[in-house]
C-alpha cells in the first residue's frame, strides 16, 4: 500500500507532484501521504480484529503532532518514552486513557505528569523504577497501572544496534526474575498490575521470533492470574518489519496469522506499539543534486540532505531506495554514493547505489523514510532542520516549517558581560 508512484516519468504523492511541491518548497523536505499512513494503521487493526487490541502508535517513529491526530482520529493509542512524547501525544488528542509509558529512566516528573494525565499503565523496567512509581502515586493519592516489561531472551533476527530483547539488552526484566518482580509489585500499595509488556526489537521481518517470545509471556500470564493477579493486557511491542529495499516482511494478516492464536485464550487484551509499520513506507526525503564529483575510485552524487536529517544510514548503515523523481528511461545507470554536505565520512544516504544518471539540479527521492527519519533528525553543523510536508490527495500541508538561521540561536544567549 504505497500512494508514492510514478505516473509519466514523475513521481506523484497522491495527486501531487513531487517537483511541483519541491518548486513551491525548495529543497530538502519530508513529504508524508496522509492515505499511506492511515491506511497502514487501518491494515493492522483489521488485522487483529479477532481478539480485543488496542494499537498504541510508537511516538518516536515519527512525533508530528498533525500526524497524531491523524491517528488520534482513528482510535489509536500511543507509546511514550517520555514526558515530551506525552505532551504531543495528548496535544496530538490521543486518549490518555490509551497511552503507555515505556522507558526505563523515567523521571518522578515524568511519572506525576502522566498520573496525573491518567495514561492507561506504566511499562515498569526495573525494581527501582517501581519503587518509584510507587512513591509518587502513593504521594498524589493514585494507583498507578503497570505492566513489567519481560526480557524474554529471544533474537529478532534484526539489526544489532535495534535488537533488545536479548539477555544481554539494557531493556527489560529478565523472565524468570518477572515472577518475584510481580509479587512485589502486587504488595505496594500504591501499584496495581495489570499486564505483561515486551518489545524484542524493530525491523522483525519473520513472526517467528513474536511466536517464540509469546508463547513465554502467555505462560506468565497464566501463572500471573493463578497467583490471583488480575492480568488484563498483554503488550506485545512493536517491531513489525517494512520494505526498503528487497526484503519480504510479513503482512500485518501474516503477524497476526502467527499471534492471534496465542494470544486468544489468554483472555488479555493485546496491545501493540507499532511504529514503523504505520510510518515508514508513508514518507519519503526529497532532496536536491548539488554537485556531481568523480574521483577515481567514485562517482559521488553530493546533494542538499545529510545525515542531520537522516541519521539511518550512518547509523545502521541502513540501505533506503533512492531514484531521480523524474525518471528518465533513456538515462544509463551509474553507481553511486549520495553524500550529504556534513563535515563526517558517515554522512551519506546511500552508498554503491545503483540508479539512473542524474545531473546538477535534478531532484532525488529517498524512499521509506516516514519512520526514524525526521524525528531524528538534528542541527549538527548548523543546518536549519527541514519541513514536514503533509499531502492529502490533491492537497499539501506544511505541517512543520523549515527552520531559519535564527531558529538555530533561538535557545542560546550570549551573556551580557561578554
Ligand atoms: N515499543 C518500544 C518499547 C520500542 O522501543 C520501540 C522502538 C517500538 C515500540 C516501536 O518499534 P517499531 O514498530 O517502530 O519497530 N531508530 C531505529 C529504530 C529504533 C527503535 C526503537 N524502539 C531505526 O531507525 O531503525
Amino acid at each position: 500500500m504505497n500512494d508514492f508512484e510514478y505516473r509519466n516519468g514523475e513521481l506523484y504523492c497522491e495527486d501531487l507532484r513531487v517537483s511541483d511541491i519541491a518548486d513551491k518548497m525548495g529543497t530538502p523536505f519530508y513529504l508524508y501521504s496522509r492515505h499511506t499512513f492511515i491506511s497502514h494503521y487501518q491494515a493492522i487493526d483489521q488485522a487483529f480484529n479477532e481478539i480485543p487490541h488496542i494499537i498504541c502508535y510508537s511516538v518516536k517513529a515519527n512525533s508530528n503532532v498533525a500526524l497524531l491526530k491523524l491517528l488520534a482520529n482513528e482510535g489509536s493509542g500511543a507509546d511514550i518514552v517520555s514526558g515530551g512524547e506525552l505532551y504531543r501525544a495528548l496535544k496530538g488528542g490521543i486518549d490518555p486513557g490509551r497511552i503507555v509509558f515505556a522507558g526505563l529512566g523515567k523521571t518522578a516528573e515524568e511519572i506525576e505528569y502522566a498520573l496525573k494525565e491518567g495514561i492507561l499503565m506504566f511499562n515498569v523496567e526495573s525494581s527501582q523504577e517501581m519503587l518509584l512509581i510507587n512513591e509518587v502515586a502513593e504521594k498524589m493519592g493514585k494507583q498507578a497501572p503497570v505492566a513489567i516489561r519481560v526480557n524474554p531472551d529471544i533474537d529478532p533476527k534484526t539489526h544489532p544496534n535495534i535488537a533488545t530483547g536479548l539477555k544481554e539488552s539494557k531493556f527489560g526484566i529478565p523472565l524468570n526474575q518477572a515472577m518475584a518482580e510481580y509479587e512485589v509489585a502486587k504488595r505496594l500499595s500504591s501499584i496495581k498490575p495489570v499486564g505483561i509488556h515486551q518489545h524484542i526489537g524493530s525491523q522483525i521481518l519473520e513472526s517467528g521470533p513474536f511466536e517464540a517470545s509469546l508463547r513465554k509471556i502467555a505462560n506468565l500470564a497464566n501463572s500471573l492470574k493463578v497467583l490471583g493477579m488480575d492480568i488484563q493486557y498483554i503488550n506485545i511491542g512493536g517491531g513489525f518489519g517494512i520494505q526498503y529495499t528487497d526484503e519480504q516482511p510479513p503482512t500485518p494478516e501474516q503477524f497476526a496469522a502467527a499471534i492471534v492464536p496465542i494470544l486468544s485464550g489468554s483472555g488479555c487484551t493485546a496491545i501493540l506499539e507499532i511504529g514503523r509499520m504505520i510510518a515508514g513506507n508513508a514518507g519519503i526525503l526529497a532532496t536536491k543534486v548539488l554537485y556531481n564529483k568523480k574521483t577515481e575510485e567514485k562517482e559521488f552524487l553530493v546533494v542538499d540532505a545529510a545525515m542531520n536529517d537522516l541519521m539511518r544510514p550512518a547509523l545502521y548503515q541502513a540501505d533506503h531506495h533512492v531514484a531521480p523523481v523524474k525518471s528518465l528511461e533513456t538515462a544509463r545507470e551509474v553507481v553511486v554514493d549520495v553524500v550529504g554536505p556534513i563535515c563526517e565520512s558517515t554522512d551519506f544516504l546511500a552508498r554503491d547505489k545503483v540508479i539512473p544518471e542524474v545531473a546538477q539540479g535534478d531532484l532525488l527521492a529517498v524512499f521509506s523514510t516516514g519512520a526514524y527519519g525526521f524525528c531524528m533528525s538534528s542541527n549538527y553543523n548548523s543546518r536549519p532542520r527541514v519541513p514536514e510536508i503533509l499531502v492529502s490527495g490533491k492537497k499539501a500541508y506544511v505541517i512543520r516549517r523549515r527552520e531559519t538561521y535564527d531558529d538555530l540561536i533561538t535557545w542560546e544567549a550570549i551573556p551580557r558581560d561578554f
